[in-house]
């Protein structure tokens, strides 16, 4: 334990407005603030990477769903990582390096109950952020629990050089597909799909006509499609589907700006007549897989047979604009921000 008399002076972004459409740098704000000092069970933590992530969106709106609203005027929150300055609890010491749910901010009070400490000698601390963390296992538990991936599968990934997406397309690899195909936008993010994510074809969505190039990709049909999109990819998709296909539902970015409520595919009859499943997922609800999961991945960075991608910017200033600029495709594999350094 330590002690640190003065108060803490943090920088933090706050949910300034709700968005309708796509939203700006205005719905954010940048604000000043002393940080509580840690009660019993707390930890203070200097954050040093916090994460920006699609889901964040459906937050600032004010409508039920999964995971509650973002309140206006507080500061956003999400996964993070930092160092320990201050322990109130005996379990965490100073100086260890913990993951937590109090993004969006340079210091952060957070209960010891909600932090895991993450063994950096493992591997480097924005993987913790990324192929080791959330996205990395939405992923993995997307190809073996909700659609599992078989020896001789072709499998189809959307937004295939994302968090989720460069990851999966490695993961389909190693579970024994036969082909494996990603859709991206714009040339260099499929030249990336096939040179360094293990993807044998690339579809660049932006270049039109998407089930043409699915079909060209995938002449025999696909076997799983991890959807990441919705809307054209998903329609796409069922058209490609083979008999007994399966359909992981993990995301649709393309409709998270939506104004207006998004018509579903008007091809899903097709699910019928091929019995495809679709099956949707919350990574919240896999969890207990992370020791799974993190085993297997951490042997795999070690021994260089996965690749793990971040799009680093620096500083929380710059939080609001990592987050717009993932929303539309700035980053390859996981949109981060490092702060304080
Ligand atoms: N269900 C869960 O528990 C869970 C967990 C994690 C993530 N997810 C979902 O998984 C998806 C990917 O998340 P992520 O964290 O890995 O984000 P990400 O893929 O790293 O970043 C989002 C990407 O979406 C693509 N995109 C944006 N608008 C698009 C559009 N209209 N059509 C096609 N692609 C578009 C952009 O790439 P391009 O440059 O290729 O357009 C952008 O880089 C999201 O839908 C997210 O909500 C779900």
């Amino acid at each position: 334990m330590s002690n640190t008399a003065a108060a803490t002076r943090s920088a933090e972004i706050r949910l300034a407005a709700r968005p309708v459409g796509e939203p700006g740098p205005e719905v954010f704000e940048l604000v000043r603030t002393d940080v509580p000092r840690p009660g019993e069970g707390q930890l203070l933590v200097r954050n040093t990477l916090m994460s920006v992530d699609p889901y964040m969106r459906g937050r600032m709106n004010d409508v039920p769903s999964y995971i509650p609203p973002f309140e206006l005027g507080a500061a956003l929150e999400g996964s993070a990582l930092g160092v320990v300055v201050e322990s109130r609890d005996a379990s965490v010491p100073v100086g260890a390096t913990v993951t937590h749910f109090s993004g969006w901010r340079e210091y952060a009070v957070v209960d010891a109950a909600y932090a895991t400490i993450a063994d950096t000698a493992l591997a480097p601390e924005e993987a913790y952020l990324s192929v080791l963390g959330t996205t990395g296992l939405t992923a993995y538990a997307a190809l073996t629990r909700v659609a599992p991936v078989r020896e001789g599968d072709v499998v189809f990934v959307s937004a295939a050089a994302g968090a989720v997406g460069s990851v999966a397309g490695q993961i389909a690899r190693k579970l024994g597909a036969s082909r494996v195909i990603g859709s991206a936008g714009g040339p260099e993010k499929t030249r990336r799909l096939v040179e360094d994510f293990g993807y044998d074809a690339a579809i660049d969505y932006r270049a039109g006509d998407l089930e043409g190039q699915l079909a060209a990709a995938a002449p025999e049909g696909v076997d799983v499609y991890l959807d990441n999109v919705g809307g054209d990819h998903l329609r796409a998709a069922i058209g490609a589907m083979r008999v007994g296909g399966r359909i992981a539902m993990v995301g649709a970015i393309s409709s998270y700006n939506a104004t207006e409520p998004v018509p579903g595919p008007d091809n899903l009859f097709q699910a019928v007549a091929k019995e495809i499943t679709l099956r949707g997922l919350l990574v919240n609800s896999y969890l207990p897989l992370f020791p799974e999961w993190i085993g297997k991945a951490a042997g795999w960075l070690a021994d260089g047979s996965l690749r793990s991608e971040e799009t680093v910017v620096d500083g929380i200033e710059q939080a609001p604009a990592a987050f717009l600029g993932m929303m539309r495709g700035a980053n390859t594999g996981k949109m981060l921000v490092r702060i304080g350094e």
